[in-house]
């Protein structure tokens, strides 16, 4: 009798560009593990129908991508601390009832967490700039706080939304600590002169080939800028990072840890990612 293979996917709109496929199947064979994973197509007003589809199909986890991670997290009846405190869901799982309630989590921050410390890149006591406070920013600001920075500095194109970010991250998240957080808008920019350690583009700005605006002074030969996008690099914000001397990262290694992430809650194996890592930046230079 042959087993069949489990069934995951990643949905959102659009998705022809995602890796996530390339991804999973390949920690699936590493690891022995046999199951399809399909990019799934969503229409803008249609996740709920689609997610349930899927299930009925059989269907046992479900990464989300954009515009579904908060849908997602309205989805769930069963949400992660993670989910909870980034108000957003990446990752579903569910159980083998399609009527059952679904558990969400969300894998970014710690994705992120992961890369960095891949890149030998130390937290504690550092100065932080968070660019942008939508869903990538609100996804990884918990993480950051916990690794013990200095400061957490919170900029976005609309100072409005990163005062909400820093406001609602209060409310019942953990203590921060001796962590400083404030937020402001990008064209009221604090101008102390004083560069940070890290600059985290959490924008989308990047996907429409611009940069979010900021004064020179940011940035100086010792920062590392670090830019979530990771399609098609160098973007204008790394080049504007590395013209000024600074250490200049996408977001592909995240893409990648935030999977690996995934794929340890839905199969309870950790896979190896330094495959991955490598065939996708062949990949990245070859296109
Ligand atoms: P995501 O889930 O990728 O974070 P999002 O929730 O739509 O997507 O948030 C996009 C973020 O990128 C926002 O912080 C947005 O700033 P506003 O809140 O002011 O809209 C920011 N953003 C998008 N384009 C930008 C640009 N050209 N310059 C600066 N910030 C930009």
């Amino acid at each position: 009798m042959s087993i069949r293979p489990k069934k995951y996917g990643v949905i959102g709109n659009p998705i022809g560009h995602s890796r996530s496929p390339l991804i999973h199947q390949t920690f699936a064979l590493q690891t022995g593990i046999s199951l399809t994973y399909s990019a799934i197509l969503a229409p803008l007003e249609g996740f709920t129908a689609t997610v349930n589809r899927f299930r009925t199909e059989g269907g046992l986890g479900l990464n989300v991508t954009v515009p579904f991670k908060h849908e997602a997290f309205a989805y769930c009846t069963d949400r992660s601390e993670r989910a909870l405190q980034a108000g957003a869901v990446n990752t579903l799982i569910f159980s083998e009832d399609p009527q059952a309630p679904a558990r969400g989590d969300n894998t970014d921050g710690v994705g992120l967490m992961r890369d960095l410390t891949y890149h030998g890149i130390e937290l504690t006591g550092k100065r932080i700039l968070l660019l942008g406070a939508g869903g990538a920013a609100r996804g990884v600001l918990g993480p950051l706080v916990a690794a013990h920075p200095a400061s957490i500095l919170v900029a976005n194109r609309n100072g409005e939304t990163a005062g909400q970010l820093i406001r609602d991250f209060g409310v019942g998240a953990k203590p921060q600590g001796t962590v400083s957080l404030s937020a402001c808008a990008l064209a009221d920019f604090p101008l102390d002169g004083v560069a940070f350690d890290l600059i985290i583009n959490a924008t989308s700005a990047s996907l429409s080939g611009e940069c979010p605006a900021l004064p020179n002074t940011v940035l100086q030969g010792h920062t590392i800028a670090y830019d979530m996008a990771y399609g098609s690099v160098p973007t204008v914000f790394m080049d504007w990072a590395s013209a000024k001397g600074a250490r200049a990262l996408d977001g592909l290694g995240m893409l990648v840890e935030q999977a690996a992430e995934s794929f340890y809650l839905w199969h309870g194996v950790y896979p190896q990612t330094e495959q991955v890592r490598a065939r996708l930046r062949a990949e990245l230079h070859s296109s």
